[in-house]
């Protein structure tokens, strides 16, 4: 064959196949889950893979002629595992990085996205500066930050004076501290801050300043999993009984492990993007479908994965199933839809999900514990974000 006939007839081989920027040379679209499936927060790795596979069981494996591949792996919850997980992915030829449990992961992960050009779908991690972290960054969860912000002020209306704040003791904490004090002593509250490791996190010697101190109310954020110890320790002192109240954020009463708190949970005021009990129908149907496939109740990380999914879905249909990193991204940004938890954007400008915060307060309804939603402060912005 002369050089000009290959020429050509290889030209219109390329006009024939599509043009895949990932996935080369096949038409699967490769998703990289990561997630902390063992160790202490591997309640949020559990939650978010059910989730995803639901939405995959809801909406099929193929979308825009693509046929989806989800690829889950356990980082333990450690930020070198993450990292190594996340290169071996790109090296072969992964479309999307998700999941990402904890900030720390998140961060571990932003270099490989920046210099691959891969999208990373943070639905879990919550502190604002992740998505400053790169470019490449769409998160889908929440920030902390967000729900925060709500509670100063209901707090501020709801004649609490003086708290004393408990948070863990980085990031994500650290925001809740800022965005929940800052606007709280602006409107004439008083706080004294105090901060409690991640990693085996002993609440009773700083719960003991709060029986000091008789402060109205403890605003506490913790991460997910972690409010059971929160609880336990907080009665073992004595101060469900002590007439101080208990706010936060609502990672404390996270609905994966509310049920097991009992009843000293109940009355536990919270600010959050989500709740089981959301009385929308659309959240109707996704703790159902959730139940059956899973048999437990799904908590906010599962919303994260979920609504991850089906960004990357989304965004497929947009680009018509090309599934380069810029291609994604663009398609990303701006996108809105009804999530379990409410209504859902995705700030094009800073890629954190714009969303409802509910104020909720723990009840007992039909024998289970529920987060009852009473009041909405609609499509909250991260407030850290300069
Ligand atoms: C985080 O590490 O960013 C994080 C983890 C769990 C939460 C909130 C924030 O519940």
């Amino acid at each position: 064959m002369d050089v000009i006939r290959r020429g050509i007839l290889l030209a219109a081989a390329a006009t024939l196949v599509p043009s895949y920027a990932a996935g080369q040379g096949s038409d699967t679209v490769k998703v990289g889950l990561i997630l902390p499936l063992t160790g202490p927060f591997a309640s949020t790795g559990r939650q978010i893979e059910a989730a995803a596979r639901l939405y995959m069981a809801q909406n099929g494996s193929t979308v825009a002629g693509r046929k989806i591949e989800l690829i889950v792996k356990d980082d333990t919850g450690t930020p070198d595992i993450t990292k190594r997980i996340a290169q071996e992915m790109v090296n072969d030829k992964i479309a999307v990085l998700a999941g990402f449990g904890l900030t720390p992961l998140a961060l571990a992960v932003a270099p490989i996205a920046t210099q691959a050009k891969v999208p990373e779908i943070v639905m879990a991690a919550g502190s604002s500066m992740i998505t400053e972290a790169s470019p490449f960054i769409v998160r889908t969860s929440f920030t902390v930050a967000q729900s925060a912000a709500p509670m100063a002020e209901w707090a501020t209306k709801n004649g609490i004076r003086k708290v004393v704040t408990i948070v863990t003791d980085y990031a994500p904490g650290i925001d809740a501290e800022k965005a929940f004090s800052e606007p709280f002593v602006k409107a004439g509250g008083k706080v004294d801050n105090v901060r409690v490791p991640l990693r085996n996190p002993d609440f009773a010697p700083f719960l003991q300043r709060v029986v000091d101190a008789k402060p109205d109310a403890v605003f506490v954020f913790v991460p997910s999993g972690v409010g059971s110890i929160f609880m336990k320790q907080f009665v073992e002192r004595g101060l469900d009984k002590s007439g101080v109240r208990l706010i936060g954020t609502g990672d404390v009463t996270d609905d994966d492990i509310l049920n097991g708190m009992g009843d000293v949970a109940l009355g536990v005021i919270t600010s959050f993007h989500y709740s089981a009990a959301h009385p929308s129908a659309a959240n109707k149907a996704y703790v159902e479908g959730y139940k059956k496939l899973n048999g437990t109740r799904p908590n906010f990380m599962s919303v994260g994965g979920y609504d991850g999914m089906r960004m990357i879905y989304e965004a497929l249909k947009k680009t018509n199933g090309n599934a380069s990193g810029d291609a994604l991204l663009a398609a990303m940004k701006g996108l809105s839809f009804e999530s379990p938890r409410g209504p859902v954007t995705i700030d094009p400008a800073t890629r954190d999900p714009i969303q409802n915060v509910y104020m909720r307060k723990v009840e007992r309804v039909d024998g289970e514990l529920w987060n009852v939603e009473f009041a909405t402060t609609p499509s909250v912005k991260d407030p850290l974000h300069k």
